[in-house]
């Protein structure tokens, strides 16, 4: 028998969040979400336009949150963005790194992948990652603890012919996450990842072709393709103090993508 939905309303209340890669896609409906939940929510993007119209129609909807233009690429971009959250809401408490780049065009394999991409793809999903930790945990520590989730991707944890900088970069951002959960945990800080399985973004949607996407639902064990709000509703618990156990690992929300039998060469 279904047990009621636990009313999780409130469990961010008066927590200041910041999203990177939040114009669209997962980071979206992640910051839809956390508003939901209580937060104050920093909708950051390189794509400012997007973000400040996504965060005045969540002000229209009577929730705190405000646009921010950040590319996490570059760490003066970072640093300003984060100081001017910590500024406009008096600290900060929780990071989501969601922010990605890569182009399926140029990152190829090892021997063909163009070196720009490389380089672009790093600085977007790992360092960028770094460079929100250098300047949050400070900020964390001065109100006794905080948490950090990053998005990373089931290509960290298995081989694929082609992306090689993208399944790298995300690779490290699990590293990262590890180390920041081991060096900042007695300072109350957590941090966790999520790995995704395929998403039904419209960037995600560019990379695989509509067969491409039947089969892959057919493949899961739930038996269709994930939505930004199965990602968003996991970074909201994280985020919680409901999670405050848990920290420095990496949560597959691929509804079982990664542990399908018909991945391992069965049928059934
Ligand atoms: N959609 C999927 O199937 C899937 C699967 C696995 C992992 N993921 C991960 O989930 C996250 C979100 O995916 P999505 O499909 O919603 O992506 P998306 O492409 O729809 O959105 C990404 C957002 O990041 C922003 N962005 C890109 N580079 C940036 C930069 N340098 N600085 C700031 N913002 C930048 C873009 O402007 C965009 O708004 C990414 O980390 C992605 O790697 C997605």
């Amino acid at each position: 028998m279904a047990s009621p939905a636990e009313d999780v309303s409130g469990t961010l209340d008066g927590k200041v969040a910041i999203v990177t890669g939040a114009a669209r896609g997962i980071g979206a409906a992640t910051v839809t979400h956390l508003c939901r939940l209580g937060a104050r929510v920093a909708v950051s993007d390189r794509d400012g336009d997007g973000a400040h119209r996504l965060a005045e129609l969540l002000v229209a909807e009577g929730h705190d949150a405000a646009g921010f233009v950040c590319d996490v690429s570059d760490r003066g971009s970072v640093e300003a963005m984060v100081a001017d959250v910590a500024g406009r809401w008096g600290g900060l408490d929780l990071v989501d790194h969601n922010a990605a780049w890569t182009d399926f065009r140029t990152d190829l394999d090892a021997t063909d992948v163009d070196l720009d991409t490389w380089d672009r793809v790093f600085r977007t999903n790992a360092t960028g990652a770094l460079h929100l930790v250098r300047a949050g945990v400070p900020l964390m520590e001065a109100r006794g603890g905080g948490a950090f989730v990053f998005i990373s991707s089931g290509s960290a944890a298995i081989g694929e012919h082609a992306r090689v900088s993208y399944g790298v970069s995300k690779a490290a951002l699990e590293q990262l996450a590890r180390h920041v959960a081991t060096r900042y945990g007695r300072h109350g800080i957590r941090c966790n990842v999520i790995a995704p399985g395929f998403v039904l973004t419209d960037s995600a949607a560019r990379g695989v072709s509509e067969v491409g996407r039947i089969r892959l639902a057919d493949q899961n064990p739930l038996g269709r393709l994930g939505t930004p709000e199965d990602i968003a509703h996991v970074v909201g618990f994280l985020l919680s103090d409901r999670a405050a156990f848990l920290t420095g690992q990496v949560i597959r929300v691929d509804g079982g993508l990664t542990i399908a039998p018909r991945l391992a060469g069965h049928d059934d």
